[in-house]
């Protein structure tokens, strides 16, 4: 049996907030992933997200259960040696310009001064930072440490990437560089993990996502699942269409014997069979779904009520 590269069992953390108060920030928390897989990990504001990436990454301690990466306890370094990380808010030394930096990462990971310098390029490049790469680090803009973040995740090329919120603060076209890059890691055979609670992004790269609430698991689904039983109808563009049949499905015509109209999932078969039956036919069938976003929002908007209950 293949070792999962993050096995999460009944985690818990508390944390002292103010005046003492215990805040419960992650309760009974288990997620087990699967080699090779995207897995998104999706929470409102203050769900527990980086807590939890954090006590993978051995940066605080859970307060109760486990966190293993490929086996290891998420508490020893070793554990970390296959992992590309970025935190929430990535802050490097700024005095070092990218490349420097860069340096000191591949050094880190005990890399040899060739890979460094052939992967240092490499990863740069990837990222649209060639041309920054020898200006001092804080003359950076926002996304372009954000780039670095994620360039320095992939110099070692590890086998598990563990990424909080690996959009944050890019622009369109660096937003859909990280999703590229993600799919591409995927293609790879590599493992990822990231935050995010920009579901689009999610539903775009991911094949799974669990949902974290007040730290509370929710569920977790298997995206292409989620999005085929989200299919609640069709919108199609039909020629040849009897105005009978076209008024009870509430159509539009458009002129030229071209009708639009929106067909439920249960009704689809009988229109589509009705319609061939009589000389018409497709133009466009578009499906009409419950996105990630819908599912994410009943499901906290759910707990909300709970809460308030
Ligand atoms: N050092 C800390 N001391 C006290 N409470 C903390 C601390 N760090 C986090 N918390 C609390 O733990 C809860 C979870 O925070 P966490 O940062 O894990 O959320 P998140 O899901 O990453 O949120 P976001 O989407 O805003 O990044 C929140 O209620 C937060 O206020
Ligand atoms: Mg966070």
């Amino acid at each position: 049996m293949t070792t999962a590269p993050i096995s999460i069992s009944q985690l818990q953390k508390s944390y002292r907030g103010k005046r003492g108060k215990k805040v419960e920030a992650l309760r009974n928390l288990s997620i087990t992933l699967v080699p090779g897989e995207v897995f998104g990990f999706l929470g409102p504001n203050g769900a527990g997200k980086s807590t939890t990436i954090k006590i993978l990454m051995g940066l605080i301690r859970a307060s109760a259960g486990e966190a293993r990466i490929f086996g290891i306890s998420s508490a020893d370094p070793a554990a970390r040696r296959r992992v590309g990380f970025l935190p929430e808010n990535p802050a490097f030394y700024d005095f070092l310009t990218a490349r420097e930096y860069l340096h000191f990462v591949g050094e880190s990971f005990a890399m040899s001064s060739a890979a460094i310098q052939a992967e240092s390029e490499r990863v740069l490049k990837l990222l649209d930072l060639s041309s920054a790469a020898g200006r001092p680090i804080r003359g950076y803009s926002k996304g372009m440490v954000q780039r670095l973040g994620i360039a320095q995740t992939l110099l070692h090329d590890p086998d598990l990437y563990i990424l909080d919120e690996p959009m944050s603060g890019l622009d369109p076209i660096g937003r859909a560089l990280v999703k590229d890059i993600i799919l591409d890691l995927k293609k790879a055979g590599k493992t990822v993990f990231f935050s995010t609670h920009v579901t689009a992004d999610a539903e775009r790269v991911c094949d799974r996502i669990g949902v974290i609430v007040d730290g509370v698991f929710q569920e977790e689904r298997v995206v292409g699942e989620l999005l085929r039983e989200g299919i609640d109808g069709y919108f199609c563009r039909v020629r040849g269409l009897a105005a009978g049949i076209l008024q009870s499905f509430g159509g539009v015509t458009c002129g030229d014997g071209i009708c639009e109209l929106f067909v439920p999932r249960d009704g689809y078969d009988s229109f589509a069979s009705e319609l061939l039956k009589n000389g018409g036919s497709f133009d466009l069938i578009e499906p009409r779904r419950r996105d990630v976003e819908e599912y994410f929002l009943a499901l906290v908007r759910a707990k909300g009520e709970i809460r308030c209950a």
